[in-house]
């Protein structure tokens, strides 16, 4: 190894470290039920990332230089433009995608917004290709879209071993490119699952896909904190990926845009779906050129510049670590957090677990024996300040199969439609979910609070309402929002009234 890269890895460690400490919201403190404060333990980074430190400092000393990019000609403008070019500059670095065949465009509520484009899009540009194949693992914002715009859209199963779901099965999707392959759009897979965090080989299905003359749609919205991505530069170029989506909200951005990364001509060859301001050349009474340029073209009317440039910022951070130490450190991570939580009592732990079978990252869910998912998660936030998601987490296909999978086990003598009702009424898991800040003294805190509440159910159960949407209320504990934070409470300080 030389000088140089011992350098380059020392700074990445300074940098990881620094990232680490400095997130917005790590030392949030608040009230517990067992009276007193504590520090809130961050669970819940699949739903959303906290944005990092350095972010929120670059945005703040971006403010003053806020303006509309539309506007080019003052100084603000100018500034707001050049960074907000260089926003998507750094997402096609950030992807891996080749800027010469490739482009990027920001949409509107997250990974969904840029879903929904896509499928609207390829659906007109490829006309005579008429089903979408995606799997049964996806959250419903990369299955919904395909369903809306198209007329057939199939599931494909995951990988079945020793009772516990994998990755997406390959051999079953090779089967329906035999049988479809002239009528197959695109794929549209998740790179990780946002329930179990099972990675899925998107290579290999992206030259599945392109054989047959069909497209990937990669879903990265929970890919892009955790892994590299590689989009474009194979050796093979049939292992490229044609569309890559995801989210600044789930990439320690606040609230950001979505983003699409696509091969420039499959959003070339058709009116943009968004029409308005900003992405056309000239409009006439009766008629109207678009612009040939991307982003502009998908880029109808004012952008979220500031959503774009925090975007940015935490892109270009991450790249500062490399993406490759962020998934080695996080691998480290998942797997003490398996090993540990598999030795709490009662513990159903959902999706393959053996590494040798499939990769996993960012997130684990799981059950407590006779604790239903909304009271664990309630209690874990109560007692503990943990912050967790329970329910189905926008997947109900794949959080269905799962329950039934591991109820099928305790439920003989059952038929199958009494095993669906009870899967149905049980339906839903607790996620703990990964970032960059995350520790093994978080996965500590939570193993021992799972312990607890084990050791303690009964107890506890009689402190909570089950409330009819299947909601925990603690029945002498309450939290106000209030206290903790208010718009109105706020501008009301700050304006002295
Ligand atoms: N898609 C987000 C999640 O999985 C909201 O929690």
């Amino acid at each position: 190894m030389n000088e140089a890269s011992t350098i380059a890895r020392n700074d990445s460690t300074r940098v990881l470290e620094k990232l680490r400490r400095e997130a917005v919201g790590l030392d949030a403190h608040y009230p517990v039920a067992g009276g007193g404060e504590r520090r809130r333990t961050y669970l819940d980074s699949s739903a959303s990332t906290l944005r990092l430190s350095i972010v929120q400092e670059v945005l703040d000393r971006y403010q003053p230089h806020y303006a509309n990019t539309h506007s080019t000609l003052h100084y603000a403008a100018r500034v707001s433009t050049t960074e907000y070019d260089w926003a998507h500059r750094v997402v096609l670095e950030f992807t891996g995608a080749d800027p010469v065949n490739w482009m990027c465009f920001f949409t509107g509520s997250g990974a969904t917004a840029g879903m929904n484009r896509v499928a609207r899009t390829l659906r007109r540009a490829r006309p005579e290709r008429d089903m979408v194949v995606t799997s049964m693992m996806e959250h419903h914002s990369n299955d919904l879209p395909h369903r809306k715009h198209f007329p057939e859209v199939v599931h494909i199963a995951s990988e079945s071993s020793s009772d516990a779901l994998g990755c997406v099965d390959l051999a079953r999707m090779r089967e329906v490119f035999e049988q479809h392959g002239a009528r197959i759009n695109y794929v549209a897979i998740t790179g990780v699952s946002n329930v179990t965090g099972i990675v899925n080989p998107i290579h290999e299905i992206a030259a599945l896909a392109h054989r047959h003359g069909a497209l990937i749609v990669v879903d990265a919205a929970q890919m892009a904190a955790h892994v590299p991505i590689r989009t474009s530069g194979h050796a093979d170029p049939a292992r490229d990926l044609d569309v890559v989506v995801f989210s600044g909200h789930k990439v320690y951005a606040p609230g950001s845009p979505g983003v699409v990364v696509a091969r420039r001509e499959l959003f070339a060859s058709t009116e943009p779906e968004e029409v308005g301001g900003g992405m056309v050349d000239t409009v006439w009474q009766d008629r109207y050129t678009v612009s040939a340029g991307f982003p502009e073209r998908e880029e109808a009317g004012t952008p979220n510049v500031p959503g774009a440039i925090g975007l940015a910022a935490a892109l270009y951070t991450l790249q500062q670590v490399g993406m490759a130490t962020i998934a080695a450190e996080e691998s480290e991570l998942m797997s003490y957090a398996l090993a540990q939580l598999a030795g709490v009592p009662g513990i159903t732990l959902y999706g393959a677990t053996d590494p040798k079978v499939c990769v996993r990252t960012g997130a684990v869910t799981f059950n407590l024996e006779g604790c239903e998912h909304g009271f664990t998660a309630a209690v874990l936030n109560d007692y503990f300040n943990i912050a967790v998601r329970n329910e189905c987490f926008c997947a109900h296909p794949y959080v269905r199969e799962m329950v039934t999978i591991s109820l099928e086990d305790s439920a003989d003598g059952l038929s199958n439609d009494e095993l669906e009702l009870l899967a149905q009424q049980r339906r839903g898991m607790v996620r703990a979910s990964f970032g960059i800040y995350n520790t093994r003294s978080d996965v500590d805190a939570l193993v021992a609070a799972l312990h607890s509440i084990t050791a303690r159910k009964d107890e506890l159960l009689a402190l909570y309402d089950r409330l009819p949407n299947g909601d925990f209320r603690h029945r002498t504990f309450s939290f106000d929002c209030a206290n903790a934070f208010s718009v109105r409470g706020a501008v009301d300080e700050l304006l002295g009234v």
